[in-house]
């Protein structure tokens, strides 16, 4: 199989890779010849992380996203994200590793239903979480991350109605936080829903000096038992600032590599998750899809490649601009 074949039938290219190749010096060899950057997540995997020349949250993602000045932007994360970097940036080439490498929340707003809910609630502005396709992005009014839902939600009129989209977590911790009542979608992280109260609350019983920080797409009673609850960015904000020296940390297991080096000192323990006793389910499959070989590969043939149609950019710009534009807003 071809290059575009394999990309056509799988979504990513495989080939032998000399096994004595150090691929991150290959990479990063490769992002110089090429003039490319490589933008990647908190939850990618630790030698990812090593090689980014940004490495952020949603937010901090897509304010670098509009900033770069290259000829590629290799992303190190998931499919939505690589869409909004190339929503931001028509002219530069966006490639992402594998393009299997979906969401849970992107996949549960279909553009077709959000249409028939705005058909039916024709008066409500549409605020997206970025977790959504570029379709999604083009039918919404603003676009958000969680580390700007609330000053997105509040710059919006108190009397006017809002449809939340597509993650009802975030969206009813932001209704109880500004007390709004947002009609929300029905879509959640499979990874923040992951997490056991009860194994959480043992855990919390046995560190009791430690403080519970969590990701606002975890559920409710988790969020309650939170001393602190941010974006991923928020999260390492939080325990590079706070004076404990112990955190139980509810979000991807991916976040624990960057917060330890901020904070080498402390102790970080993974928040448990339903299925056993290690942080494995805290992993988010999609996330982990990228590896060291298929970025090194997807730098060398430049592919796969992130397009998104020229009418639907347009109107995704809009939403996404505006999200910028707000919370740049002091
Ligand atoms: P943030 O990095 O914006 O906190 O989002 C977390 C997440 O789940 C991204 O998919
Ligand atoms: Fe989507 Fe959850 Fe994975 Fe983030 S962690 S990409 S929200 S499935």
């Amino acid at each position: 199989m071809n290059v575009a074949e394999q990309i056509q039938k799988k979504g990513y290219i495989s080939e032998p890779i000399d096994s004595s190749l150090d691929l991150s010096a290959e990479i990063l060899k490769l992002k110089k010849e090429k003039n490319a950057v490589i933008l990647a997540h908190y939850y990618q995997e630790p030698a990812i992380q090593e090689i980014a020349d940004y490495v952020g949250d949603s937010l901090g993602l897509s304010q670098e996203a509009a900033r770069v000045d290259c000829d590629i932007i290799l992303f190190a994360g998931v499919h939505f994200m690589a869409e909004t970097a190339k929503i931001l940036n028509p002219h530069r080439k966006v490639i992402l590793p594998d393009l299997n490498a979906g969401c849970s929340l992107a996949e549960s707003c279909n553009p077709d239903d959000l249409r028939k809910l705005k058909e039916k609630h024709p008066d409500h502005v549409v605020i997206t979480y970025v977790n959504a396709s570029a379709e999604v992005k083009a039918l919404s009014d603003i676009v958000c991350t969680s580390s700007n839902a609330k000053k997105i939600v509040d710059s919006v009129p108190e009397n006017q109605p809002i449809i939340f989209a597509p993650d009802k977590n975030l969206g009813r911790y932001i209704n109880k936080i500004t007390g709004r009542n947002m009609l929300l979608w029905d879509g959640a992280c499979i990874v923040h829903e992951a997490f056991s109260i009860e194994k959480l609350l043992k855990v919390a019983q046995e560190h009791p000096d430690a403080k519970i920080i969590a990701h606002p797409e975890s559920e409710e009673h988790i969020l309650k038992t939170a001393d602190y609850i941010g974006s991923t960015a928020g999260m390492i904000h939080f325990v590079e600032t706070d004076e404990s020296q112990k955190y139980i940390v509810a979000t991807e297991a991916g976040i624990l590599h960057e917060m330890q080096k901020k904070v080498p000192h402390k102790v970080l323990i993974p928040a448990p998750s339903h299925e056993d006793n290690t942080c494995a389910c805290s992993e988010c499959a999609f996330m982990k899809m990228n590896t060291l070989q298929k970025l090194y590969l997807c730098l060398k043939y430049e592919q796969p490649e992130v397009t998104v149609p020229e009418d639907i950019r347009l109107k995704a710009l809009k939403s996404v601009n505006r999200m910028l534009e707000i919370s740049a807003r002091k």
